[in-house]
């Protein structure tokens, strides 16, 4: 395994650990909790956590609030992929290996259990294990919600549906992915500024570092559609033609997306390597994503 990629599992293992701890907590027993649980904690990358940890890592912030961002971070993308995956959006089968939500239970309960994972994300950065100052904690989920909502990751998967079936152009398949993916990365990132409250300028520049890495990660999630292995990739793959989603290797073809992706990722690099050898770890997760089998 690569180095990366064992301090990844690490920070997927801290993620987990903690996130049991919230669903003991949670006093009220519900039939939603074993559903929430088969949609966060069985598998995922948690790669969103390593942008969390790895931009943290610059900015010397404790690692106990970095996980803790990470798992509110975690749910929203959990979220995501359960509503994602329902018969009135892309309609799948399998995710991470598994049945997705609503084959292993069913549609209502795939529903339910993704909103209820959608808010815990903010009872998690309001409640007391994240020892930060009130007014941060408040820009902390004004942020995330705005990302994750119309504007956000929902208004992008709107335009990634509506595109369907259509001739969308290079500009507009950058801005629906950099909305339905690159956001809650933006958040990873600019998560750090809000909490060491740096200037605007600053944050701006860590919430585009955030929004390049989902950008290169979604383009580079539609390669691995296209050339992926169901086995190994853990959801059904080649989905993406057959549906006619508007992505880059749709429009421009395989070899040309990822001609884009080689150099979107220099760009990152670029713009990463200005914060010194603190930055080592989070160029490495930019490495991860070119590299990727799944
Ligand atoms: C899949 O995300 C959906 C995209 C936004 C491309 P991940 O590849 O991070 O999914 P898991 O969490 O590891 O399963
Ligand atoms: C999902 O994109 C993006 C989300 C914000 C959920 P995809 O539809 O390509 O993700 P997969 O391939 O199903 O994981
Ligand atoms: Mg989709
Ligand atoms: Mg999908
Ligand atoms: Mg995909």
């Amino acid at each position: 395994m690569s180095n990366f990629s064992s301090k990844l599992n690490i920070i997927a293992k801290n993620t987990d650990v903690y996130l049991k701890r919230v669903f003991s907590r949670q006093n009220n027993y519900s039939n939603l909790i074993t559903p929430m649980k088969y949609g966060i904690l069985s598998g995922g990358k948690k790669f969103r956590s390593a942008i969390v940890v790895n931009t943290g890592k610059i900015f010397e912030i404790d690692y106990k609030k970095l996980i803790i961002i990470s798992a509110a971070v975690e749910c929203i993308h959990s979220y995501s992929l359960i509503h994602d995956d329902l018969p009135a959006m892309d309609d799948d089968d399998l995710r991470r290996g598994k049945p997705s939500m609503h084959k292993k239970f069913n549609e209502f309960i795939a529903i339910l259990a993704g909103n209820s994972l959608l808010t815990l994300a903010f009872e998690i950065l309001s409640g007391n294990d994240l020892k930060i100052p009130q007014k941060l904690k408040t820009e902390l989920i004004r942020t995330l919600s705005n990302y994750s909502g119309h504007s956000g990751l929902a208004g992008g998967q709107y335009f990634d549906l509506t595109f369907e079936n259509k001739k969308i152009s290079r500009k507009n398949i950058i801005n629906m992915q950099t909305k339905k993916t690159g956001k809650l990365f933006g958040f990873c990132c600019e998560s750090i500024a809000i909490i060491k409250e740096e200037s605007m300028n600053s944050r701006n520049l860590l919430k585009d570092i955030g929004l390049k890495i989902g950008l290169l990660f979604q383009i580079v999630d539609d390669l691995i559609d296209f050339r992926g292995d169901r086995a190994i990739v853990g959801k059904p793959t080649k989905r993406d033609q057959k549906k006619g989603k508007a992505t880059l290797v749709n429009l421009l073809g395989y070899r040309q997306s990822l001609n884009f992706a080689q150099k979107l990722k220099n760009k990152l690099d670029r713009q990463i390597k200005k914060y010194g050898t603190k930055a080592h770890d989070l160029l490495e997760s930019v490495e991860f994503i070119l590299n990727r089998e799944f």
